[in-house]
Formats: C-alpha cells, structure tokens, sequence
C-alpha cells in the first residue's frame, strides 16, 4: 500500500500594488495563514480527488492529454490544467481542505494549483513552480492574469510580505510589524472569467503603444497617451508601482498612518481610474475606514467584488479575518 502524504499551499492578500503585475510592475502580496490542504496517495494512472468544501469529484487519466477548460467540476479544470503542465507521469488520489473561499480575491485557484503541482512530484524553484501554475491558470480560464498571485504563494515566507519585481521576477521579503492587525473581510463573490479583467490588460497595451513600458514611465508620460481611456488606466498604474515603494518604506519605518493613507490613495485610484471597484466595495471600504484604530483599508485582488483588507491598530476591528503572513506552499511532514 503506498502512504499518504500532504501538501499545504496558503492564499493571498495583496496590500498594495494592484492591476500592476501583468506590466511588469510591483506588487506586496502575504501568503497567508488560510490555505488549501491535499492528503493524498500516489497511484500509476489517473488523479481522483475530492473536496470537503466544493461538491464533485475530479478524475481524469495522466498524462493528461485533454482540455482543462472542459473539466467538471468546475475545479477540476485547474487540476487537470497543473497536470498538463507539468507533464505528470503519474496521479494521485487524494481529498482536499480549503479554508480560503473560492471568487474572494484571496486566489484559491493559485492555491490549488500549487498544492497539486507539489503532491504531482513537482521539485524546482518556487519561482518554476509559479511559473507553471499561472500557465495552468491561463489553460483553465483563458483569463490573461500576472504571475503574483501564484509567486506570492510559491515563495511565501512567514513572517513576511513578498515585495515582488514582475519583470525581473525578484522575490524580497519584507518583515511584518507585529504589533499592527492585518484584516480581510469577504464581501461579495465575484468571478475573473467574463469580467473586464481581459479588457484592463488590453488597455494597458494600448497605452504602452504610446509611452512605452508603464513599469518604466513617470507621472509626466500620463498626458501622452492619446486614448482618454488607456490613459487612466495608465494613471493608475504608474502611481501604484510608486505606491508599493512608499508603501513598503512607510510598513518599516513604523509609520501605520502614512501606510495606511497609500492604501486608502490605491483604492481611489482603483474605483477612479482603473474601474475595477463598485459601489459595494467602495461602502465596504468606507466603512472601515471610518474605525477608530484602522490606518487604512481598500479592495484587495482582481477587483469587482472579493475582499477588502485593512491595516490597523492590534484588535480595533473584530469582524473580519485577523491574517497573518505565512510560509509558502509546502509538503507537510
Ligand atoms: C488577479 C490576478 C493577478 C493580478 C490581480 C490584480 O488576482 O490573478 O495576476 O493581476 O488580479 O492585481
């Protein structure tokens, strides 16, 4: 009988540098201390999972030669897509735990792949690993997204955020003051596949055509782009990736009020310029930032709903999910 093993991969929240990856741009993502659980077996011919939070079973034979995208249960379709990926000789049978919700803006599916690249034998860098698991992602969903949310939680440490360069692909940790609470609070599902994400990335090459790669303009760029369109989004891209350098400085040097502030100025550029928030989200976010003890709060992920996620004094909100940063994805002993 062949033993069982287990994988743990956490989620995300990104604190500040949103829509910023796929240019190239700069993103302070945490793993996080939620996450996706697999136990599993190795067997010769085929993955076979279940899960104790999603209904279905997924079972496919490997190699997997197939279309992810046409995998059921919907799930499925990331788990088929890794193991495409990676080529995988053999399978696995398995069952999975997940306290992280699925269309939250905490990238489940990132954790998924990367628990399931792992359990399938997977054994290079953590950036390879991120690598594979964004391609999977693009296979399942069609949806052309960045690399950070599969890199922040391949290259997780805990204790810390992960300042990543999207275009070198450089991962620097970044410590977590203790005596600040991180919250997320879930506010309404949404879905990436069918959303304006696609159209968000298009309008960004659009405005590239004009001033050149965005993670290398200036503020001053701005008015040279021609399409009024592209040349929001481009505001707000370029004053994020200047975001996430104050931000990170700001976090270190203990100074929670100005940190906080940059969120609060991410989120407005967010819902004025990117348009990626809504009028829930921006209630939600209002709300706590009106707290006694919150130093900021905005909308965290892809946008059009998931969670928001604030900074703030140790215990001053007490609905929502107190995170703390954590160790990347990982077999467990
Ligand atoms: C989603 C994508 C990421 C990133 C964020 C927005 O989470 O998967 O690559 O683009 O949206 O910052």
């Amino acid at each position: 009988m062949s033993e069982t093993s287990r994988v743990h991969a956490p989620g995300r929240v990104n604190l500040i540098g949103e829509h910023t990856d796929y240019t190239g741009g700069l993103v302070f993502p945490m793993a996080i201390d939620r996450g996706t659980t697999l136990t599993y077996t190795a067997t010769d011919d085929s993955v076979e999972l279940t899960s104790g939070d999603v209904a279905g079973r997924v079972n496919f034979p490997v190699p997997f030669t197939g279309s992810a995208a046409d995998e059921t249960p919907d799930w499925g379709a990331y788990v088929a897509a890794m193991a495409g990926e990676l080529g995988a000789p053999t399978g696995l049978r398995g069952h999975l735990v997940s306290d992280i919700p699925a269309g939250a803006g905490l990238s489940s599916s990132a954790a998924l792949e990367c628990a399931v690249g792992l359990a399938l034998g997977f054994d290079g860098t953590s950036l390879e690993l991120a690598q594979a698991a964004q391609r999977a992602e693009h296979a399942a969903t069609g949806v052309p997204t960045g690399i950070m949310d599969q890199l922040s939680i391949a290259a997780g440490v805990a204790g810390h955020a992960t300042l990543i360069d999207c275009h070198s692909l450089e991962v620097t940790p970044h410590l977590i003051p203790d005596d600040i609470d991180i919250v997320v609070k879930f506010i309404v599902h949404r879905r990436l596949v069918g959303s304006a994400y696609a159209d968000r990335v298009a309008e960004c090459e659009r405005a590239e055509v004009d001033i050149g790669p965005l993670r290398l303009a200036s503020p001053d760029d701005v008015a040279r782009v021609t399409d009024p369109i592209a040349q929001r989004r481009a505001r707000h891209v370029i004053a994020e990736n200047r975001r996430v350098m104050k931000f990170a400085t700001e976090l270190a040097a203990g100074n929670y009020v100005a940190a906080g502030q940059i969120m609060v100025d991410g989120h407005a550029s967010l819902r004025d310029d990117f348009d990626t928030s809504t009028d829930q989200m921006d209630a939600a976010v209002g709300a706590l930032n009106a707290l006694p003890g919150v130093f900021g709060t905005r909308m965290t992920g892809g946008g059009f709903g998931g969670c928001i996620v604030a900074i703030c004094a140790p215990g001053a909100v007490t609905d929502g999910w107190v995170v703390k940063p954590s160790a990347g994805a990982h077999h467990v002993a």
